[in-house]
Parts: C-alpha cells; sequence; structure tokens
C-alpha cells in the first residue's frame, strides 16, 4: 500500500482538488481509499459521502473503533472514501496526547494495509501534528503551486518540513490554478521546472471546469475526461505512480 499526502502550508491552492482527482485516476488502476483529513469535508462533499465518523475521529485514532466501520463507498469503482466531519477539528488535540503522536495516522492505516493499494490523504494547511502525521506515513508528498511571488516559499516551508520530518518521502510539486494571461504565472510554468527539480511540468489551468465540481459533485474527468486540466491530472498521477512504484497486486476475485 502506497501512501500520497496532498499537502501544503498554504489553503485555496488546490489541495483538495489535487487529491480527488488524482483518487479517481488512481482508482482506473488500483484499489483507492481517500482519506479527508480536513474538518472541512470538502473531499468528502466531492465525492458525496456523508460527512460523519461514527464516534469521532478521536476513537479511531484511539483505535477504541475500527477504521473499517467508518469508511464509505463512493459511486467511483475502486474509491472509497474515509470521510472527514467536526470531529477533525480537534486531531492535533487528539495527536498531542497520544503516544507517538506522529505516527497516528500511520496507525490506523496499517489496519487497511490488504485493503488498499493507493491511499491518498487530504490535508488541512498548516505545519500542525496533522500535517507531521500525513507526511510520517507517506510515500510522497505532492504539493500544489499558485504562481505568485510566495509559492516558492510555501515549497520551500513544505520541503524543509519534511527533511526535519524523519519521512524521507519525495516532494512532487506542480503548479495550479495557473492563468497563462497574466505574465508572472507564464513566468512560473517556464522556469519553475526547470530551476527546482521537485516541480513536474504538470500545468494545472485555472478554469471554469474544476470550479464546476463543487456543483458537480464529482472529479472533472468523470465529467470532462478531454479537458486539460483532467488530463494534467491524469499526468500528475503518472508521475506520483511512478514516484511512489505503486504496482497492481494479484488478487483473487
Ligand atoms: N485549476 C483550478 N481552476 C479553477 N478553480 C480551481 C482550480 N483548482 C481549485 N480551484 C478552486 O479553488 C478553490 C480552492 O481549491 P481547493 O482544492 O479546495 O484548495 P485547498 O484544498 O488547497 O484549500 C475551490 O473552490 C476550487 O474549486
Ligand atoms: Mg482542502
Amino acid at each position: 500500500m502506497k501512501v500520497v499526502a496532498v499537502y501544503s502550508t498554504k489553503g485555496g491552492v488546490g489541495k483538495t482538488t489535487a487529491a480527488v482527482n488524482l483518487a479517481w485516476e488512481a482508482a482506473k488502476e488500483f484499489r483507492v481509499l481517500l482519506w479527508d483529513l480536513d474538518p472541512q469535508g470538502a473531499a468528502t462533499f466531492l465525492l458525496q459521502v456523508k460527512p460523519k465518523v461514527k464516534g469521532g475521529v478521536g476513537a479511531l485514532v484511539a483505535g477504541k473503533n475500527k477504521v473499517a466501520g467508518a469508511i464509505r463507498s463512493t459511486s467511483h469503482n475502486n474509491l472509497d472514501v474515509l470521510p472527514g466531519d467536526a470531529s477533525y477539528r480537534d486531531l492535533d488535540l487528539v495527536f498531542d496526547h497520544a503516544k507517538k503522536s506522529e505516527q497516528r495516522v500511520a496507525k490506523v492505516l496499517e489496519q487497511v494495509a490488504d485493503d488498499y493499494d493507493v491511499v491518498i490523504l487530504d490535508c488541512p494547511p498548516g505545519a500542525a501534528l496533522v500535517a507531521e502525521n500525513a507526511v510520517f506515513s507517506a510515500n510522497a508528498v505532492v504539493v500544489p503551486l499558485v504562481p505568485s511571488p510566495l509559492s516558492m516559499r510555501s515549497l520551500e516551508q513544505v520541503t524543509q518540513f519534511v527533511a526535519e520530518s524523519v519521512s524521507t518521502a519525495p516532494v512532487v510539486a506542480f503548479l495550479s490554478m495557473v492563468d497563462r494571461r497574466k505574465k508572472l504565472h507564464r513566468e512560473a510554468v517556464e522556469h519553475l521546472p526547470l530551476a527546482q527539480a521537485s516541480v513536474t511540468d504538470v500545468v494545472v489551468p485555472a478554469t471554469v471546469q474544476i470550479e464546476r465540481m463543487g456543483a458537480a459533485r464529482a472529479p472533472i474527468a468523470s465529467y470532462a475526461p478531454a479537458v486539460e486540466a483532467a488530463l494534467a491530472y491524469g499526468e500528475l498521477w503518472k508521475r506520483v505512480q511512478a514516484t511512489v512504484k505503486a504496482k497492481v497486486r494479484k488478487r483473487k476475485h
């Protein structure tokens, strides 16, 4: 089982959008679990799952409730969700009181290691214990970068955050919400992938088709498979898959 954390210290950069679309792309070939670690539950909403964890996430982390009981299937083949709900607001506190506080997410995921090939973690922004947990358990950390004078700073923050943890997970960054009418954005597309080894040349354009995900409550490629943004997430998944070396395991049917 390979774990991919979609993470940035910044909010509103396209983490949840990437998490949902990467999960959908991965589910074409793999058994995928998306774990929505954000109390806002946006990924849960986009996959049309009820934002409810019975007993709260605290009971899951404490091992009082089994994770299998909280996982929900979606209308998409091979794609399940561990929903986020309001109980995730206290997750940092829950972790803080736990032993090996940065390893709790990994511990929970051990329960389903045989059930899924790929786990996608949709992280809240910030650099708190939730993020430490996500990075600890991850085989790769995917970072959306919106071109701006501050985007390199957020990449540096994430890279440093991963480097300071015990994780050896590589960072896979990509340009998100790119508006080619803006000079700064065109420059970022041209220069960043060349200047920074961790920035792939995958570019997700800013487009209303992505905004429509909120109304459709579905991954973009499920209703507009040929648009540039959908193809970009397909390509991004290929890069991530190559990075984590996810393989289809032989299984009985
Ligand atoms: N490529 C894009 N083009 C247009 N809107 C986008 C794009 N990516 C994300 N958005 C929109 O921007 C908002 C924030 O995106 P989201 O993925 O929720 O960010 P985060 O999870 O980092 O906070 C959402 O309303 C989403 O629909
Ligand atoms: Mg989000």
